[in-house]
């Protein structure tokens, strides 16, 4: 029955879908940005704090995972220049601030909170507020305590721990009581899918299984442990506005006119993109890619409408060919020929677009929450900025509820199995002396925040 759904699914797909629309050569630089549209950068506490020796990605930099060997040690410490930081973010216009706080400071062992740590983020809140910024709080950005991955077998042990929600539950707790007054928007986790598929599929990440059947299982504790943050916080602050930052990407057959390569990517697109802000819209959990798993739980009410708005991270896009010798029958492919990032990723403007548009058929308010480029010598960023902010325009103007473009990332810091090499920020900083610089490309964000969109032509 689900294999029939899904093949009617692609037939309507094939007989309904236009090409995407492209641009022209010309970039159109009259933007129309509404008045409240807030401009942001983003930071994840264990990629630039420094010293975070009580969470799982420590554990797992120490016993060499990571490439070079490098480690995240005292990062950019930002834990102690977060002044220094907002400062510069402050001096480009930023009025948004996204960080994520890190659970194995507040809560080291299990059911015991410092209060000097939920005090050292009610100082950066603080800090930000004072600069005029509005604040976005992650609670969970990658990094799990210590307590919490070793108190089971690997089977059961991250994510895959049964009482996970329960555990993330009585930390948002914590969190809210101790933080809440000053937090502007909540991201209870900071994408999902990419957690599931790098630490239990492709083994890039702690717990580094690699297991596909596992995904589904990661992934309803998720949804599970979202939507117990999304009620807690709701019951101490009616009013806040709860999301997530969810990784979309853009999936297109890799022989544009190949069945099978479409039937693929539609396949991975509705799993990747959607299925998860389904479950916490409709309270059902239904994961699955046909012939790969399939996995599906009976309705929950606490799951459903557990969302006020969807946060989207937009880096990239994937070509999809069906592959029978693959496990999962597909293969990702690059386009020949495409402009890359130094980490190899397709920069791909248009994307940003296309996927502004698939999420907002949810009807929420959408928040671009990530979007950066890995570019050390500051050779594409100014660019890349202009060309994915023209299609936040463009979208913008057929009408969708865009409220934020947050750039990844303020300040380089450690970029997780990738190590130090790419550099994200920016300002660049030099490890040795933990000195900030902004880049060239810094001033064409700030132009543009200022109303000058005409730096980009
Ligand atoms: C995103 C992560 C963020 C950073 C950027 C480059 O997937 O959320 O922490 O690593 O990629």
């Amino acid at each position: 029955m689900y294999i029939l759904k899904k093949w009617i699914a692609l037939v309507l797909l094939l007989l309904s879908t236009p090409s995407s629309p492209t641009l022209g050569r010309e970039l159109n630089t009259d933007w129309q940005f509404p008045s409240k549209f807030l401009w942001g950068v983003s930071t994840s506490a264990h990629q630039v704090e420094g010293q975070n020796s009580k969470n799982d990605w420590w554990e797992w930099e120490q016993n060499c995972h990571v490439a070079h060997c490098d480690q995240s040690g005292e990062a950019a410490d930002h834990y102690h220049r977060f002044r220094q930081d907002l400062d510069l973010a402050q001096s480009l216009g930023i009025n948004l601030y996204r960080f994520s706080i890190e659970w194995s400071r507040i809560e080291p062992s299990p059911g015991v909170f410092s209060l000097e740590e939920i005090q050292h983020y009610r100082e950066v809140l603080q800090a930000a507020h004072a600069r005029g910024m509005k604040t976005m709080l992650t609670l969970h950005h990658f990094t799990l305590p210590l307590w919490l991955t070793h108190r089971n077998t690997p089977e059961k042990s991250g994510w895959l721990d049964p009482e996970i929600p329960e555990l993330f539950g009585r930390f948002t707790e914590k969190v809210v009581q101790g933080l809440g007054d000053q937090v502007d928007y909540w991201n209870t986790l900071n994408e999902p899918t990419v957690n599931a598929l790098t630490g239990y599929v492709a083994g890039v990440s702690p717990p580094g299984l690699q297991d596909i059947q596992k995904a589904p299982f990661v992934l309803a504790n998720f949804v599970k442990a979202h939507a117990k943050a999304y009620r807690i916080i709701q019951r101490y602050q009616p009013q806040a506005l709860v999301g997530f930052a969810h990784h979309m990407r853009v999936f297109d057959p890799y022989r544009s006119w190949h069945p099978l390569d479409q039937l693929a990517a539609y396949w991975i697109d509705d799993f990747w993109n959607h299925q998860f802000i389904r479950a916490m819209e409709t309270g059902l959990i239904d994961f699955g890619i046909p012939f790969v798993f399939h996995y599906s739980e009976p309705y929950s009410p606490e799951l459903a409408g557990s969302l006020d708005f969807i946060g989207v991270n937009y880096y990239s896009r994937d070509l999809i060919a069906f592959d029978s010798q693959s496990p999962q029958r597909f293969s990702i492919k690059l386009k020949a020929g495409a402009p890359l990032s130094e980490v190899g990723w397709e920069i791909y403007p248009e994307g940003l677009y296309r996927v502004l548009k698939s999420a907002y058929k949810y009807g929420l308010p959408l928040y671009i929450t990530e979007n950066g480029v890995a570019d050390a010598q500051d050779r594409l960023r100014g660019r890349f900025i202009c060309d994915h902010l023209e299609q936040v325009a463009r979208a913008l103007a057929e009408g969708v509820d865009i409220r934020s473009y947050i750039h990844w990332s303020l300040i380089d810091n450690f970029e997780w199995s990738l190590g130090w090499a790419p550099q994200f920020g920016l300002a660049s900083v030099d490890r040795a002396t933990q000195k900030r610089t902004l880049r060239p490309s810094a001033l064409v964000y700030r132009d543009i925040i200022q109303g000058r969109s005409g730096v980009c032509k």
